[in-house]
């Protein structure tokens, strides 16, 4: 994480190699990132990019359907220089992991760039590929040494899905872990990119007001909700193998979770943050099936409107299977088993094809004991919620109670909102800039390690099995375009709580 924009080094000389760079992921995020990145004069001085695909291309060609997504995907108005620049550095290599020689060629074919041997041997590999070929290509790469730091650094990007359970995610680390070594490794979770959810950490601890009030004496309960328009498109066939919990939770829902209950860190270096996250998701209880049922809620979409658009089912979207049973839309209601937390519910939702986009981390705090105001009982004062919005809009935003003017007490709520917009400009971004910057300086505090992956879906294990154990039992419905299925609102209801509406 930066501190200072001011103090942003150059990084060093390195060859960038992206494995599956005719995808989406490659045109979509990675290289416009490069771009804003070489228009921040961030890239190294020395620099050059090496695309990897099965299918055969020339330099050129794979030049000009980048440059065609540049001008697709970038997310600021592109200077041709700068686009020349980074695109005169772009090579390709034709290697398929099946294929174990290719990869021989394309360690010959870094080797022998000029600009590669300028990097002074550092080489960033950058798995933009579908997930059944990350081990694969992360054996080629073992295999042909490539890993290998002889005096130079060579580090591995590796984009989610880490796994699809506990015991595939294991055996995905083990893997890794046996061709090269932990620090070599950026697990992105790309909801580490977004400001808002790295000034989760500022807001708790560089501020003194709101850590004492952090704990269990002070906040009733936390609500984490990421709601989606967006049904699921085109990614029907790996939506439909996956669902909302597996595609969500583990991952961006729990980055949100550890950095609201994480302890303070020893230091803010990566060690020590990522040891504190690990260890809270460690801490979330484990279920019993029983209790897995009934703190979890699975439900699929029916048609609907989304604003102009007609939704059909999400059984009826293509390469979803016509009786499927996955969900998309998923609450849990989860508890932290340590001193901070005992006692205070956890409450996240996210789901596809909702009325409206959110995604924010709203803490409630205690009611005041009593009211000293008559007539207003304390039930009937508003909540106190601080929230942290991350989309669409980032803000913070406290909600109290306040006299309205007049000469009898009468209260209402009344909301202080303040809006990253108002007070910092920034230039419009993927979201991936830092994330890449940070692998290239080798600073991996926003990368996931082992551990906190695999306590992810430990976390998340005990309800996969209760759902499968019960069959298509508990699987309610929802229309597209609202607010989620009403058992979500009966989750918190029976608690006598109820989420915080959208605003
Ligand atoms: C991805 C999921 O990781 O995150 C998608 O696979 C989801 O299904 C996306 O839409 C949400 O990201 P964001 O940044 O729009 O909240």
């Amino acid at each position: 994480m930066t501190k200072d924009p001011q103090a942003k080094r150059k990084p060093e000389n390195c060859a960038f190699v992206i494995f599956g760079v005719t995808g989406d992921l490659t045109h979509r995020l990675v290289m416009p990132s490069l771009y804003n990145l070489a228009a921040e004069h961030l890239l190294p001085e020395k620099f050059c990019v090496v695309g990897v695909a099965r299918k055969s291309q020339s330099d050129d060609e794979l030049r000009d359907s980048l440059m065609k997504g540049l001008r697709q995907f970038a997310t600021r108005p592109i200077d041709d220089d700068t686009a020349k620049r980074l695109l005169e550095c772009v090579t390709f290599v034709e290697a398929d992991p099946k294929d174990p020689p290719s990869f021989d060629r394309l360690r010959e074919h870094l080797d022998s760039l000029e600009c590669a041997q300028e990097t002074g041997g550092n080489r960033l590999f950058y798995l933009a590929t579908p997930p059944a070929a990350f081990a694969p290509t992360a054996r080629q790469l073992g295999r042909t040494g490539m890993m290998k730091e002889n005096g130079a650094w060579r580090r591995l990007v590796i984009e989610k899905p880490f796994g699809t359970d506990l015991a595939s995610a294991k055996a995905l680390n083990a893997e890794l872990l046996k061709i090269m070594e932990e620090h070599q490794i950026y697990r992105i979770d790309h909801y580490l990119g977004k400001e808002t959810v790295q000034n989760i950490l500022v807001l708790r601890f560089a501020n003194g007001m709101f850590e004492p009030i952090w704990n269990r004496n002070h906040i009733d309960h936390v609500q984490i909700t990421v709601e989606e328009k967006l049904g699921v498109g085109h990614r029907g066939g790996f939506y439909d193998a996956t669902g909302a919990l597996r595609d969500m939770v583990p991952n961006h829902l729990f980055q949100l979770m550890s950095l609201v209950a994480m302890e303070p860190p020893a230091r803010f270096d990566a060690h020590s943050v990522r040891s504190e996250k690990a260890e809270v998701l460690t801490s979330i209880q484990l279920p019993s099936r029983e209790d897995a049922l009934k703190n979890s809620v699975r439900a699929q979409y029916l048609s609907g409107r989304i604003g102009d658009d007609n939704v059909p089912d999400y059984r009826k979207t293509e390469d979803v299977k016509r009786g499927s049973t996955t969900e998309t839309f998923v609450a849990l209601k989860l508890m932290i088993d340590n001193w901070r937390w005992a006692g205070v519910p956890f409450y996240l939702r996210t789901g596809k094809a909702l009325g409206h986009k959110r995604t924010e981390v709203a803490i409630k705090f205690k009611q005041a004991p009593l009211s000293m105001f008559s007539g207003t009982d304390v039930d009937r004062l508003s909540q106190n919620f601080l929230t942290i919005g991350i989309a669409p809009t980032e803000t913070i935003e406290l909600q109290f109670n306040a006299k309205i003017p007049g000469p009898s007490i009468t209260i209402d709520g009344v909301e202080m909102k303040f809006k990253y917009g108002d007070y910092f400009r920034a230039d419009p971004s993927t979201g991936y800039e830092t994330l890449i910057y940070d692998c290239m300086i080798g600073d991996n505090i926003l990368f996931q390690r082992a551990d906190g992956i695999e306590a992810g879906w430990q976390a998340v294990q005990p309800f996969l099995d209760a759902w499968k154990s019960a069959g298509t039992n508990g699987i309610e419905t929802y229309e597209a375009g609202s607010d989620g299925p009403a058992c979500a609102d009966e989750l918190l209801r029976r608690d006598g709580r109820s989420w915080r509406k959208f605003s």
